[in-house]
């Protein structure tokens, strides 16, 4: 993780810096830093904390200078402190480096260096690093973007890397594998680079993505040269940014989080938009489009995905085995890629990622790669490395999502996952015409659903402060609402840190019902459709042994209205789609009661929204 950013050109670069770095925050918060190179002038400030505290330590001291770097931490080496914190700088002071990724290697390379006589500060494999590059310039004598080149070709690891010559205005060096970096050219010769591209968009629209194993040397007067760590000599790819600057800002609400789970409306119908036909049945996608046979052939469907996006993979896996009576398997990114999985011709793997970014499931690509597998992906960040590393795909089009528990992300994963099991499964001929026809209406008609369900935020509201200083909670789902309870259970967690776990209704009897006492609130999705009466039955055993009970039930619902002490009202629907609405109660209880406990919604703690370590 971590949020890298660089400028160099003709404006006052501490400004850009500070802004760039509040934007990439969500990478990151526990400590962040700054360089600044200056004729003849040399400025490092960093300290444990946000990008805000780093703010208020620098103050009114001074900060001129049009070259800088600046950093925003999730620690990985060493714990956050003011020492940890990056830019780093090379032993003789000659060079700083920021970093986003792990040197693998490090501990090697800093027990070799420190035979040579270096010494470290840090505990971080950063340091190492820049100590590594100072020493290859100092033995061979090259220049420093050569010094680099060679440097990283003996590195093991992710990285994604901004070095400066502190005595040298002139340039900005850049390299990336396996985490990302942009750069931005601006007008007059400004050069922009940054984790993502939401530092640069107010300053240009022309951009390049740097590739794996690519370095860059920007200088003001030859301008951009990228060379592979193998040291060929690469064209720049320009491509034009397509990201406008009202995405990515709060629109009026409190937090990112609260104004992305009131966006769902519009990313939903997004996420729909050109996609179906109401008339005639039909789902357009060109990633499924092109390679029909290989859909209507599948033998088997692997979902690689972690967080989030593994929880709308197992949504995918009822909707696929559902509608398209093909086999399912929803694999943890971090397990898969350290297996060996058989894979076998007629397979398709679905990577499933908000960021695109996620470092478990881009191996978890590469391996299922290695091993002859024809890839999907579904990611919502447009250029991602996952978008670019998988062979066919479908975005989600949810627009940025800053808040570092996912929401709008994970409804639209789920609304294009149905798009494509429906798709998949007329092409197969697994599903009716009326059904279909049924089916594509309802979808249609979920935006406007949305729209009732965030209604219940004031009801929702309550219930949180009834329940905000609970130490545990329980959430049940039961066939297409398990994964919901899954959610529900990690967005309370990773907000509100209250210990919540979700559980398949039915297996509470296994295990989970010894924890049930009027202290347990018990929250359970029971809308009306194909498990109903089972999870009355669930409701009727909790209630039993004195749970307290807060269920989600479809309007009008009075049998579960009885015995629950709260319920949430959602729309009818197909239960099909059912997942999509009940998530949002979820996530507005979430955020209420992480707000009342005074958390951090958009950056809670330890936590990071584009996770590039493994
Ligand atoms: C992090 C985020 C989660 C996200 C997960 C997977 O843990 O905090 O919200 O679900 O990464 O990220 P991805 O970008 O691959 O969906």
């Amino acid at each position: 993780m971590c949020g890298i950013v660089g400028y160099m050109g003709g404006q006052d670069a501490y400004p850009i810096l500070i802004k760039g770095l509040k934007r990439l925050e969500y990478r990151g918060y526990d400590s962040a830093g700054i360089a600044l190179v200056n004729q003849g002038d040399f400025r490092l400030y960093k300290c444990k904390g946000k990008v805000a505290d780093l703010v208020n330590m620098v103050g009114q001291l001074p900060t001129h200078g049009t070259l800088g770097i600046g950093h925003t931490r999730w620690a990985t080496h060493g714990v956050p402190n003011d020492v940890n914190a990056h830019p780093h700088i090379s032993g003789d002071g000659s060079l700083s480096l920021i970093h986003n990724g792990i040197i693998e290697n490090y501990a090697t390379l800093k027990e070799e260096l420190v035979n040579r006589g270096h010494k470290f500060q840090s505990d971080t494999d950063t340091e190492v690093l820049v100590h590594f590059i100072e020493d290859v310039r100092a033995t061979t004598g090259v220049d420093l973007f050569e010094a680099v080149r060679v440097a990283l070709s003996e590195v093991i690891g992710a990285y994604a890397i901004v070095v400066l010559d502190n005595n040298n205005p002139q340039q900005m060096i850049a390299a990336k594998k396996s985490s990302p970096l942009v750069i931005g050219i601006g007008e007059n010769g400004d050069f922009f680079i940054a984790s993502d591209a939401t530092p640069i968009i107010e300053y240009t629209k022309n951009v390049v993505y740097l590739e794996d194993e690519e370095v860059a040397l920007m200088d003001r007067t030859s301008g951009l040269k990228i060379v592979t760590i193998q040291n060929q000599q690469k064209t720049p790819y320009i491509q034009a940014l397509e990201l406008k600057l009202e995405a990515i800002e709060k629109g009026g609400y409190d937090s990112f989080m609260l104004e992305e789970i009131h966006e769902q409306p519009r990313s939903i119908r997004d996420s729909i938009r050109g996609r179906l036909n109401l008339q005639h049945g039909q789902i357009r996608m060109s990633g499924i489009d092109q390679h029909e046979d290989r859909w209507i052939n599948a033998r088997r469907i692997i979902v690689v995905a972690c967080g989030t996006s593994w929880h709308a993979g197992l949504v995918a896996e009822y909707l696929f085995e559902e509608f398209a009576r093909i086999p399912v398997e929803v694999e943890y990114a971090s397990e898969f890629r350290y297996r060996n999985p058989v894979i076998l011709p007629d397979d398709i793997v679905i990577s499933i990622s908000q960021s695109g970014e996620t470092a478990d499931t881009l191996a978890a690509i590469e391996l299922a790669k290695e091993k002859g597998a024809f890839i999907f992906g579904v990611c919502n960040v447009v250029g991602s490395s996952i978008s670019r590393a998988t062979m066919s795909g479908a975005y989600t089009h949810a627009g940025p999502e800053i808040g570092v528990a996912s929401t709008k992300a994970f409804t639209a994963q789920v609304t294009v996952l149905y798009q494509i099991a429906l798709s998949v499964a007329n092409k197969r001929g697994t599903i009716s015409k009326e059904r279909l026809l049924r089916l594509i209406a309802e979808l249609s008609s979920l935006p406007d659903k949305v729209e009732e369900v965030l209604k219940t935020n004031p009801i929702v509201e309550t219930i949180a402060e009834l329940h905000k200083d609970h130490r545990n909670a329980l959430y049940l789902g039961r066939g297409y609402t398990f994964p919901v309870a899954l959610e529900g259970a990690l967005k309370l967690k990773e907000i509100s840190y209250i210990h919540a776990e979700g559980y398949p209704a039915a297996e509470m009897k296994h295990g989970p019902i010894a924890l049930i006492d009027q202290e347990m609130p018990v929250f359970v999705i029971a809308p009306q459709g194909h498990s109903y009466e089972k999870v009355v039955s669930n409701i009727q055993e909790v209630k039993a042994r004195k749970g307290k009970i807060i269920a989600i039930v479809t309007a009008g619902d009075k049998i579960v209205a009885d015995l629950a002490d709260h319920v949430i009202e959602i729309p009818k629907t197909d239960d099909s789609l059912v997942p999509i609405i009940s998530v949002i109660p979820l996530q507005l209880l979430a955020y209420h009661i992480a707000v009342m406990r005074g958390c951090n919604v958009d950056q809670p703690r330890n936590l990071a929204k584009s996770v590039t370590v493994e």
